[in-house]
This record gives structure tokens, sequence and C-alpha cells, in this order.
């Protein structure tokens, strides 16, 4: 590609996209932040930016290994059940990466960001999470995520009434 033509398409470049757990460097402004303000211009809900997230990540999507909890083949609450594990200890080892090893051997078993630990800190996104966590609710999630992905795709679609 000519150098003129990376220079366009470089403004267009996303800088933040906590949906694929992807930070093009640090800024001032915190990773989960700029989620939540990608989330508000997609016009989505905190239950509707929390089912999606969750559920990507099931599906294996992430910039590496970060929030990836299951083994990414189908759609399903893994990602909230298992951020809800307390039998592992988080320790921050980047401004944007954090470790979970096991308390009681000491072993190290996943690693996450901050847009996927969010769900388990903010105790606004914590209650959402275990909502879908709930062994009787992977129907609900199924379903409210096919709602939110669709609300997604149809975005800005002006040729829907
Ligand atoms: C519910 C599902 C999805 C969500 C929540 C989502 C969300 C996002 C967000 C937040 C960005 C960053 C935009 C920016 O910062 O400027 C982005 C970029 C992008 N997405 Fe998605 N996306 C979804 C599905 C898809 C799908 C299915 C495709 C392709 C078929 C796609 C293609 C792209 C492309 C090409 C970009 C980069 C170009 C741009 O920024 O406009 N996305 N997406």
């Amino acid at each position: 590609m000519s150098k003129l033509m990376l220079s366009s398409f470089a403004v267009l470049e996303p800088v933040s996209d906590g949906f694929r757990n992807f930070l093009l460097k640090n800024y001032t402004v915190s990773p989960e932040e700029m989620m939540l303000d990608k989330a508000q211009l997609l016009g989505l809900s905190a239950p509707e930016m929390t089912v999606l997230v969750g559920g990507l990540r099931s599906m294996g999507v992430s910039s590496d290994d970060r929030g990836l909890f299951t083994d990414g083949s189908s759609l399903s609450t893994g990602f909230f059940t298992t951020l809800l594990d307390m039998n592992v200890q988080w320790k921050a080892t980047g401004s944007n990466s954090y470790e979970a090893h096991d308390r009681a051997s000491g072993e190290l078993v996943r690693r996450a960001s901050r847009y996927d630990l969010v769900f388990g800190s903010n105790s606004q996104l914590r209650a959402i999470a275990e909502v879908y966590a709930q062994d009787d609710n992977k129907d609900k999630f199924v379903q409210d995520f096919i709602s939110a992905w669709n609300k997604v795709m149809n975005a800005d679609r002006f040729d829907l009434a």
C-alpha cells in the first residue's frame, strides 16, 4: 500500500476496542472507560455490553490469550462463571494485564485485561455478570446475546423502519 493510502487510513485505526480486547497503547483514560464509551456510542445498555463481551470471549475473541477462559469452541457462559471463580488471586503484571494464580498451588491459571476484570470489580457490572453466571440462566444468556448482537449488526441501518 502506498504511504499516502496508509496515512489516510491510519486515522481510522481504532485505539481501543474492549469487545475484542484490543488496546493500541496506554492512554490517560482507562481501557474499561473507553470500552464503556464505545458501548454507549453503539447504543448498548450495561447488560447488552456485558453479554456481548462475555459471549465474544467464550467464542475466542481476544487480541491475545487474555480473557479467554474457555476453549473458545462455543457460545457459553464460561467467561462469567470463570471470572467469578474465587479460587484464584489476580495480580497486575502490566497496566492492562493481570494474571490469576491458584490460591492453593500458586499455579498460573489464566490471564485477563482491565476490559475483562471490570465485569468482576465494578459492582454494577458484577451484578450483571452474576446473573449470566447463574446455572439456570444459560438460555437467557444465549437469547440476550442474540438480541444484543442483532442490535449492533442493525445499528445505523437507515433502511430498517
Ligand atoms: C456485536 C458484535 C460487534 C461489536 C460489539 C463490535 C464493536 C466494534 C468496536 C467497538 C469497534 C471499534 C470502533 C472504533 O473505535 O472506531 C469495532 C471495529 C471494527 N469492527 Fe466490529 N464489532 C462487532 C462485530 C463486527 C463484525 C461481525 C465485523 C465484520 C464482519 C466487524 C468489523 C469491524 C471492523 C472492520 C472494525 C474496524 C474499522 C472501524 O473502526 O470502523 N465488527 N467493532
